[in-house]
């Protein structure tokens, strides 16, 4: 197999795959339709276009419906992860809470494993239980606990790969599996830890792919978004019921996120390589308790992070050999890596899950939900591998 038919996500696609031939006006980069509506010549051309008979198939009335930007942006992301389209939304959350509104009802049940991103946890436990849909939360990777949790009324299993903060890696053959001998399952992967250059959800049977575009896909920490990839007739059910719930991307955050992508797959294989870099260099310190990452052989998801993924992706976590404060002296003495929430952007982020993420929960609040207090999260950027390492490995030599 080549090394493109390995990782058809390549440099190439994330150049130019689901881009147009020409453009209006012949310009290389995508102009921005920064427009909320859009006109019509005559009342007969209106007619014409809500008759469906409009000679551009590409046509938008209003920009809650459509924006040619976005669209450019949401068939790049479908062309990367291999789906038939796909739909944008104004960040992750708003993917995911739209997806599972538009497409569960009072009396279902989904099923979610307990690592998966803690606000879509949230949202199905606080506000999907509100109208009627029930939910079960089974352990991490679990496939009997998932076989018995799936009832005649399940309509989503939800997942993650690799998931936050300890990167567990889902076995999403077995998982799809499990779930399709059950009949109308649909199973939805949130994949933006993995991205397409890493892992391609889709290609496992996954019904619809879920990505915070903030993350890898835009790349540089200065925009929201998110996208659902999947088959035609899902995705056109959710682009109808984005139209009524708004959560619609804006055209120049759709601009930022496809220039982003240009360059994912630069930047995803370069994370890829500082990441083990770093997480090769941890294992082997004195003050590293434990560390957390795919493709070391010491994870628990190596054997299946090998099989089904090209790389291990960007972020690295890993237990501090001392208490919350020494922790925070490790954090605090990266000079590179910044203190900030988020990841998969050009810039080393690093944090301490117990004081962000985590901070409403005392010590056995923590120690319940599996967060050490000595845990470190790093989100390693694009800066040079030798220069990350450098940055984490000097602050631990300080301890
Ligand atoms: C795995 C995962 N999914 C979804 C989200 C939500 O994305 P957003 O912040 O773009 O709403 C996040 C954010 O951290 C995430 O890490």
């Amino acid at each position: 197999m080549s090394e493109k038919e390995k990782n058809p996500a390549g440099s190439t696609a994330s150049v130019h795959a689901g881009t147009p031939a020409v453009r209006a006006h012949n310009t290389l980069a995508p102009g921005i339709a920064q427009t909320a509506t859009f006109t019509f010549q005559s009342t007969e051309d209106l007619e014409q276009y809500m008759r469906g008979q409009d000679d551009d198939p590409e046509r938008e009335e209003y920009g809650r419906y459509g924006n040619p930007t976005v669209r450019e942006l949401e068939r790049r992301v479908a062309a990367l992860e291999g789906a038939d389209d796909s739909v944008a939304f104004s960040s992750g959350m708003a993917a995911i809470t739209s997806a599972l509104l538009t497409m569960t009802k009072s009396g279902d049940h989904v099923v979610l494993f307990n690592d998966c991103y803690r606000r879509t946890r949230q949202f199905v436990s606080t506000v999907l239980t509100r109208y009627g849909v029930e939910q079960t939360l089974i352990p991490a990777g679990d496939m009997k606990a998932l076989d018995a949790a799936i009832q005649k009324n399940t309509k989503f299993v939800i997942s993650e790969s690799p998931t936050n903060p300890y990167l567990d890696c889902c076995d999403l053959k077995e998982l799809v599996r499990v779930a399709k001998s059950h009949g109308r399952v649909r199973v939805m992967v949130d994949s933006t830890f993995a991205t397409p250059v890493n892992c391609r959800p889709g290609e496992f049977g996954a019904d619809l792919v879920v990505h915070s575009a903030t993350k890898y896909l835009s790349g540089h920490n200065d925009v929201l978004g998110g996208l659902v990839a999947g088959p035609s007739h899902l995705i056109s059910l959710l682009r109808d019921s984005r139209g009524v719930l708004g959560s619609v991307l804006d055209p120049h955050a759709a601009f930022l996120i496809a220039r982003g992508l240009k360059t994912l797959n630069l930047r995803v294989l370069r994370q890829n390589a500082t990441a083990l870099a770093v997480a090769t260099a941890l294992e082997k310190h004195p003050k590293v308790e434990r560390v957390f990452y795919p493709m070391l052989p010491s994870h628990a998801s190596y054997a299946i992070a090998k099989e089904q993924m090209a790389g291990g992706g960007g972020v690295v976590s890993f237990i501090v050999k001392g208490d919350r404060k020494e922790t925070s002296k490790v954090v605090d003495g990266c000079k590179l890596a910044k203190i900030a929430a988020s990841l998969g952007g050009v810039e080393t982020l690093i944090e301490q899950p117990a004081i962000m993420s985590y901070f409403e929960l005392d010590e056995e609040g923590l120690s319940k939900v599996g967060i050490s207090s000595s845990l470190i999260r790093l989100s390693v950027g694009v800066e040079d591998t030798e220069d990350v390492v450098g940055d984490v490995i000097g602050s631990l030599d300080q301890l």
